[in-house]
Parts: structure tokens; C-alpha cells; sequence
């Protein structure tokens, strides 16, 4: 456990103080859209994987206080070493991220020398080291797209993912056996009776989700794919196969339309919350910001080997709008 004391005086005002200590430290706040809704209100910017790092990458702060899970904020180190990054749990882990022990990634890169490795950012920064490029569910098909037909690929660690992009470029790979719990929890069965329910409803779904709820989906994008077809699609009716919290956004931007989250296997569980981003609260991003702590160090040979993946992502991907290429099936 994070030994942090996280304890506030009484009465602390948590929005006030948090404002306070942005301008204090010169601080960005960054939050993921699986955060929570008081979380992402709060932030400075609010986005996917690939736009938060790009936003990393690129800030004149002087403190990053990262509101997502651990791999989002290594990966903010990586590209802004000079900043203070800190992550309000250190605990905020991601099951892709520990799917992937570096040791065995390693071995299995070994005994398949012909091929590169395209790794999903959902992932440690040893892992990222060890890989050829990195991808985000934004640029993964942007980037794809680029690599030869001819070319072996090795990719990990989500398999839902590798087995959604391979169908859809019709391109074997070799997957890494890796699923994110979340999106591994919703169940067709109960799908197909929301379906039933609200006829003519499409459904969005992230392509972390395994194949049986993709086959239902009417889109398949990356979370600020999935929040730009909530806001243009025709109908007043979505249902969101992806972390319930990014449905906070779409009740912003057209409150008109109606939002359901995809279920889980009993209907109504709370399994689709993600357990990682949900560590992350107001007290702990106010004493983050307060105590600099609990904060990213990386050492810097590993930084610089993980760092050729990334940029080669951002390179690759610089064509990219963030807007969820994966597009419509
Ligand atoms: P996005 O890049 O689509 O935001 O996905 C990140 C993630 O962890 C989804 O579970
Ligand atoms: Fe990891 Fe899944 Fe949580 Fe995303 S939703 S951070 S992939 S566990």
C-alpha cells in the first residue's frame, strides 16, 4: 500500500485548494475520462492515452499531476523528464500492464527473432524498452497501416486488440495472451437483452472489449473515438461498451441523448468500473499537488531505451487527430 498520509485538515475546500496549488506549483492537471466526474471537472485537460502524452510531451508546466493509472504517468516522465510528474496512487496499476512481466515479454521476443513488437501503451516502461513501437487504440491502425505487409509482428499486450486489428487488416500477429478486466466483464448475454430493450440503439464499444461484445458494436474506437460518435450519431439512444466514468462527458456535450452502460455479468454489478482508475480521488490529487509526492522516477537508461518506442508512436502517429481512428467497423 501507498504510505502517503492523505489525511486534510477539516473543513479543507478541496476545489478551492486544488486551484490554489496549480497556480502555487505551476502545475497541469491531466485526468484520463475513466476518472472521476469531479476529477475530470477539475482538470486542465481531459483525454485519451495518445492525447495525454501528447500533451505531456509538450506542456511548459512545471509539475504534471497525472489523473489516470500508472503506465499514463510513467509514460509522462518519459517524454517530460524534466518535469515533476506525480500520480495521486501509486497503486493505480492496469491488469494489461501486469499481464506482461518484462522478463517473459523478453524471452518471448527472443524466440521469435523475425519479428518486431508493436505494444499497446497499456504497458510498463520496462516493456516499452523492450519494444519496437508503441501504440495507443487511437493510432494503432494509423500505425499498423505503415508497417509492410511482409513484416512479422509480435503484439501485446492486449489480446482483444491484437485479435481486433488483425481481423480487421486481415494480418496474422502474434498476440500476447494479456486482457484488460474491465472490458473482459461485459457480457453478451445481457447485451443482447439491453439490445432488445431499446431497439434501434447503437453500440460503442472500446476495442479492449472481447470479440463477442465487438461483434454487437455498431462503432469501435479508442475513448475519444467512442465520445465523438456519442456526440454525431443520428439517434438519442447509445450504448457504452467502455468504463462507465467517460459517460460524464457525453452527459455534458449533448445532454439531450441518452447514455446506457453495456453490462456486466449479473446486469447490474459495478464490474466495469475500472478498480485502478477508481484509486485516484480529490483528497489525494490535493495532496499530491501539496507534498510533491507520491512522484514518477524513472532511471534515466531505461527512460531513454523506452523513450525510442514512443516517439516513434508519435512520430507514426502525428497524422492522427485523437478522434479514435479505429473508426466505424
Ligand atoms: P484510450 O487510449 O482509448 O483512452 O484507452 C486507455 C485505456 O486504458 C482503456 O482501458
Ligand atoms: Fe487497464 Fe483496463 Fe483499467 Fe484501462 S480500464 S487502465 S486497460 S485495467
Amino acid at each position: 500500500m501507498t504510505a502517503f498520509n492523505t489525511r486534510l485538515p477539516t473543513g479543507t475546500d478541496l476545489l478551492a485548494e486544488i486551484d490554489r496549488l496549480r497556480k502555487e506549483r505551476n502545475a497541469v492537471i491531466l485526468a484520463h475520462y475513466y476518472q472521476k466526474p469531479e476529477i475530470q471537472d477539475i482538470a486542465d485537460f481531459v483525454g485519451d492515452s495518445l492525447e495525454l502524452s501528447r500533451k505531456a510531451a509538450a506542456t511548459n508546466a512545471d509539475v504534471i499531476a497525472f489523473c489516470g493509472v500508472k503506465f499514463m504517468a510513467d509514460t509522462a516522465k518519459i517524454l517530460s523528464p524534466d518535469k515533476i510528474v506525480v500520480l495521486p496512487d501509486l497503486d493505480a496499476g492496469c491488469s494489461l500492464e501486469d499481464s506482461c512481466p518484462p522478463d517473459k515479454f523478453r524471452a518471448f521476443r527472443e524466440a521469435h527473432p523475425d519479428h518486431i513488437a508493436l505494444t499497446y501503451i497499456n504497458c510498463s516502461t520496462e516493456v516499452k524498452a523492450l519494444s519496437d513501437i508503441i501504440v495507443t487504440s487511437s493510432s494503432a491502425e494509423t500505425i499498423l497501416s505503415q508497417i509492410p505487409p511482409e513484416q512479422k509482428i509480435i503484439f501485446g499486450p492486449d489480446r482483444h486488440l491484437g485479435g481486433y486489428l488483425s481481423r480487421k487488416f486481415g494480418r496474422e500477429m502474434l498476440l500476447w495472451p494479456g486482457v484488460c478486466i474491465v472490458h473482459e466483464a461485459f457480457s453478451e448475454t445481457e447485451l443482447l437483452k439491453l439490445k432488445e430493450q431499446h431497439p434501434g440503439a447503437p453500440v460503442a464499444a472500446h476495442p479492449e472489449c472481447p470479440p463477442a461484445i465487438i461483434d454487437h458494436a455498431d462503432y469501435v474506437g479508442s475513448t475519444s473515438g467512442i465520445l465523438q460518435f456519442a456526440k454525431t450519431f443520428p439517434g438519442d439512444t447509445l450504448i457504452v461498451a467502455t468504463e462507465p466514468h467517460i459517460m460524464h462527458q457525453m452527459e455534458k456535450a449533448v445532454p439531450e441523448k441518452r447514455f446506457i452502460g453495456a453490462p456486466g455479468a449479473d446486469g447490474n454489478c459495478n464490474c466495469n468500473i475500472c478498480p485502478y482508475m477508481a484509486l485516484n480521488t480529490m483528497e489525494k490529487l490535493y495532496t499530491a499537488l501539496r507534498d510533491l509526492e507520491p512522484r514518477i522516477e524513472i532511471e534515466e537508461g531505461l527512460r531513454i531505451a523506452a523513450k525510442k518506442s514512443l516517439d516513434r508512436m508519435l512520430e507514426m502517429a502525428s497524422g492522427t487527430v485523437g478522434q479514435g481512428d479505429l473508426g466505424a467497423r
